[in-house]
């Protein structure tokens, strides 16, 4: 069975409270029961973590490493300048989709910038929670085309 660690970074602990106008009112917890329920439909399993420390989720991308098949992330203002982030995606060479609930080219010019998105197989921004499940749907699909292409 596929498996897939879905990495949030910081603040994303406070959707649901967190300027809703910008993110909405949907709690972090609520988004990973709809990705939990999508990925029982789509038979593969999903290992979530969030941390407001940048060296926290390296060290769980690496922890990854022959442990997991792909990653789904929404990485927060990391995203923005986070080289140690984008490395760490690049040392254990996985297939990462990254996401946003914000449409981040439509707002202040540094979030029109990710250093994740050179190491992503692409990015998801601007709807929501949903994002999250797109952003799924598009990763397992990428790793079933590999596995049948390997
Ligand atoms: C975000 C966008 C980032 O610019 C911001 O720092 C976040 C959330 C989003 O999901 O829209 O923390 O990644």
């Amino acid at each position: 069975m596929l498996k897939i660690v879905v990495l949030n970074g910081p603040n994303l602990n406070m959707l649901g409270i967190r300027e809703p106008g910008v993110y909405g009112t949907e709690t972090l917890a609520e988004i990973e029961a709809a990705l939990l329920s999508q990925a029982s439909e789509l038979g593969v399993e999903l290992d979530f973590f969030q941390s407001n420390h940048e060296g926290a989720l390296i060290d769980r991308i690496h922890s990854a490493f022959g442990n997991a098949d792909g990653f789904l992330i929404n990485p927060g203002a990391l995203t923005h300048y986070s080289y140690a982030l984008r490395d760490a995606f690049s040392t254990v060479a996985l297939p990462v989709v990254e996401v946003h609930l914000s449409n981040i080219h439509k707002r202040e010019a540094f979030r029109h910038t990710s250093v994740i998105a050179p190491v992503a197989v692409g990015q998801i921004a601007g709807f929501g929670g949903q994002s999250y499940e797109l952003g799924l749907t598009a990763l397992v699909r990428k790793l079933q085309q590999d596995r049948n292409t390997a």
